[in-house]
């Protein structure tokens, strides 16, 4: 890993204009490069990512290049893409109603199969061709975007699930029985190619998980998001104080 970098901001508000901020200047990193020239991007599911779309909506919209920018889903679960739980529904709602990001440019997970291990396979194929890598080489995300549970879980990764032990594919279906749902989700193998993973995490309802993996000392089984540690690249923690209390005391302890 190229280095761990967390930032801790007073509320969430303050951490999505933050995080949108260093969004904003990796897609201008990205774009501007020579040999990339575009910027490759997973946007994460749940619930904190909203104050992030709303973020660059409000100071970027104007200022990404959206027609450089290949926009995807590091999990999603497996519905609809306009049922209330779709990763989907609430991005094209709160981002991608609101940006000029040409149509082509989404890449949407096909929650509504239900041939699960088939549109596991179909969308690594679509991830393989938009960034033109072939079989056997791993395609480099400039970015993904995860959150955590409060269990500790990432993307659809969630602990004693069998996505955690994939040892070869970039995406894959899984059973998640805590929430009785197939999920469709990035391995680590693909996370960890990533240039930057930017992790979004705020409320109290995250501390201890967050203290966990922060010390390392848990296991992926545990606390799925310890085994985000890309190969040759950083991770951004994004983190309220609330969130940081318990890792922060930790830190402060004798
Ligand atoms: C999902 C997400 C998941 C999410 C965490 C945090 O599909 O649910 O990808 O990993 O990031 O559960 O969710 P909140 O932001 O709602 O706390």
């Amino acid at each position: 890993m190229r280095g761990r970098h967390i930032e801790t901001a007073d509320n969430l508000d303050t951490l999505a204009q933050r995080a949108a901020r260093r969004f904003y200047e990796t897609a201008e990193r990205a774009i501007a490069d020579p040999e990339r020239g575009r910027f490759l991007v997973a946007l994460s599911g749940g619930s904190t990512p909203r104050a992030l779309h709303q973020a660059l909506v409000a100071h970027y919209r104007d200022l990404i290049p959206w027609d450089a920018v290949q926009v995807f889903w590091s999990d999603e679960r497996c519905v609809p893409p306009d049922h209330p739980d779709s990763n989907y529904r609430m991005a094209r709602e709160t981002l991608l109603e609101h940006v000029p990001l040409p149509a082509a440019n989404i890449h949407r997970m096909p929650g509504e199969r239900t041939d699960y291990d088939a549109a596991a396979a179909d969308y690594e194929a679509e991830v393989r061709a938009v960034f033109g890598t072939p079989a056997g080489t791993t395609p480099r995300f400039d970015l993904v975007l995860l959150g955590i549970g409060p269990d500790g879980h990432t993307a659809s990764l969630f602990p004693g699930t069998a996505a955690l032990h994939e040892a070869s594919k970039l995406i894959a279906a899984n059973w998640v029985p805590k929430v009785s749902m197939e999920r469709l989700t990035f391995t680590y193998a693909l996370i960890n190619n990533a240039r930057q993973v930017m992790f979004l995490a705020a409320g109290e309802e995250k501390a201890e998980a967050l203290r966990d993996i922060l010390s390392g000392q848990t296991s992926v089984d545990e606390r799925p998001a310890v085994g985000v540690r890309p190969v040759a690249g950083e991770v951004i923690w994004m983190v309220d104080r609330a969130a940081m209390r318990l890792a922060e005391q930790d830190a402060g302890a004798p």
